[in-house]
Formats: structure tokens, C-alpha cells, sequence
């Protein structure tokens, strides 16, 4: 089995033996396809030489007072059996003292893309998610990180700090992993009940749907936006729509036209009972 580091001494021991090529795959647990997709990938960005380091941490920073942090599920055992096989060389799962000190005081904040979409709906989260990306670089120092493409405006604010505060790690972006019938994996698709479950897939289909319409001729962000909402009216009605927005894909700013492949994403939060569940479609 594949060691479990739980401090940052520990940590920074493992770090120090590893030299070459170093790829993080950031995660809160309850790993599913959609993560150990990643971890697979950074097995290939890593080769024989280089190692893959999978961080397990429930970061309550990122979570408002009225979420799930303390529901949220932890399977660790299960967990580092996935990414065992999956080609990770070792996990780092601390508990949250390792992490924050009590008296912590400083906070990484993106302000240009961090307050629209979840954001909005969410006061805080991303800067609870770009600090705590940041610690886990700085901790593990890795050549290279991969996050997925399912949670489009993380990715996008993951990437604007490092950009703007020159951070050496190559950010890699990872295609959804979806089940059969199209929805996105999610650890927090458990917590769907068989009703809310059945209706979910209905997101996708309502974005592609919108797809199809802009596909077809139709540029207008609000008409691709009704129509999406239309159809997941219709085949979701126990969804209840925190946004769908169509945004330009690099600003993520409401785009009344959408003129240009790749231009636009559309993206949206549906709640179904207590699961808030997010996907997104890029229009081209
Ligand atoms: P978590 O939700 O556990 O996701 C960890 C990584 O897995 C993220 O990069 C996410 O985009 C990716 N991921 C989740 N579901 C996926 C799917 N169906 N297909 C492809 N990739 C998927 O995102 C977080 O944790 C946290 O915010 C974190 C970045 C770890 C900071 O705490």
C-alpha cells in the first residue's frame, strides 16, 4: 500500500527524496472516477521517474457556515485503495490543525472571477479554495498540478493565481468524467435521493440542448439560456436552479451574444434536496 503522510514534517521529508517531475492532484475525498481520472493522468504527466501525490483534505475554509463541511463524506480507507491503483505514489490526508493555525491571518483572494456564478452564491468559497490550493503548493512543491475541467470556475481562479503571483507550478485541466446517463461525477451525488437522482442527468441535457440551439443558429445568451431552463423545468422539477448563466469562457461575464467557438460556457448550479450539484458546456 502506498504511505499516508499526516503532518508536514512527515511531508516535507517525502518532498525532499523526490526529485524530478512532481504532480499533485488536489481533492477533498470521497474519491470517485472523476478524481482518480486525474490521479491517472498525472501518472502519465509524471512517467516512471516523476512521483504522483494525492492531497485528502476537507478544507473548512472554502465551506459557509450553512454547508456541508461537517456532513461532507470521508472515506479515507477507500480512498487511498483507489489511489493506489489508480498510479499515486503516496497520499497527503492531514487533519485540520496541520493545516491552519488558529491565529492564521493571511488569505489568498482573486477579485476578478471569484465573485460571479458559485461565487455569488457562496461569499467566500473561492478565497477559502485559492488559499488552500496555494498551501498545498507551497507544502508540497509540485512541478505540476491537475484539476478538473467539472469545476470550470475553480480551474479558471486556480489558474489566475499563478498567474499573478508567478507561482512555478504547470496547471493541467482535466475533461468531466460523467456516468451513463451524462451526469457529472460528484462526491456529492450520495447524498441524492433515488427521485432527485433520476431527474439529475436532466443539466446535461438541458445544456446541451442550449448547445444544440446555438449550434443551430441562435446567439442570443438569454434564448440559449431560456431554453436550457425550459427543459430542465420540464424533466426536473425537483431541481431547483441557484444559476445557469451563459459567461464568457475566459472573464466568465454574462456574454448577450455568442458569436465564436469556445467563446462562451455555459455553466449552472442545480440543488436537488441538500445536493448542490454544478456543471458547465462549452459552446463550440
Ligand atoms: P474535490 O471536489 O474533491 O475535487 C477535486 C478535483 O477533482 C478538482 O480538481 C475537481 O475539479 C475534480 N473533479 C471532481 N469531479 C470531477 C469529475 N466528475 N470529472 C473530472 N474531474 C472532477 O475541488 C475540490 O475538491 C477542492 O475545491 C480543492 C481544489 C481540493 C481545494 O480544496
Amino acid at each position: 500500500m502506498i504511505p499516508v503522510i499526516s503532518t508536514v514534517a512527515d511531508l516535507r521529508r517525502w518532498r525532499a527524496a523526490v526529485g524530478g517531475r512532481m504532480v499533485l492532484v488536489p481533492t477533498m475525498g470521497a474519491l470517485h472516477e472523476g478524481h482518480f481520472t486525474l490521479v491517472r493522468r498525472a501518472r502519465e504527466l509524471a512517467g516512471d521517474a516523476g512521483r504522483v501525490l494525492v492531497t485528502i483534505f476537507v478544507n473548512p475554509l472554502q465551506f459557509g457556515p450553512n454547508e456541508d463541511f461537517e456532513a461532507y463524506p470521508r472515506t479515507l480507507e477507500a480512498d487511498v485503495a483507489g489511489c493506489a491503483e489508480a498510479g499515486a505514489d503516496a497520499v497527503f490526508a492531514p487533519p485540520v490543525s496541520e493545516v491552519y493555525a488558529k491565529d492564521r491571518s493571511v488569505t489568498v483572494q482573486e477579485s476578478a472571477l471569484s465573485g460571479r456564478l458559485c461565487g455569488a452564491s457562496r461569499p467566500g468559497h473561492f478565497d477559502g479554495v485559492a488559499t488552500v490550493v496555494m498551501k498545498l503548493f507551497n507544502l508540497t512543491q509540485p512541478t505540476d498540478a491537475v484539476f478538473g475541467q467539472k469545476d470550470y470556475q475553480q480551474l479558471a481562479i486556480i489558474r489566475r493565481v499563478v498567474r499573478d503571483l508567478n507561482v512555478s507550478v504547470e496547471i493541467h485541466g482535466a475533461e468531466t468524467v460523467r456516468e451513463a446517463d451524462g451526469l457529472a461525477m460528484s462526491s456529492r451525488n450520495r447524498y441524492l435521493t433515488v427521485e432527485e437522482r433520476a431527474q439529475a442527468p436532466a443539466l446535461r441535457r438541458a445544456l446541451l440542448a442550449a448547445r444544440d440551439a446555438w449550434r443551430a443558429g441562435e446567439v442570443e445568451g438569454a434564448r440559449l439560456r431560456e431554453w436550457a431552463l425550459e427543459r430542465l423545468a420540464e424533466e426536473a422539477p425537483l431541481g431547483r436552479v441557484d444559476y445557469l448563466e451563459v459567461v464568457d469562457a475566459a472573464a466568465l461575464t454574462e456574454l448577450p451574444q455568442v458569436m465564436a467557438p469556445g467563446a462562451a460556457v455555459m455553466a449552472a448550479a442545480v440543488f436537488f434536496g441538500r445536493a448542490r450539484l454544478i456543471d458547465n458546456l462549452m459552446l463550440e
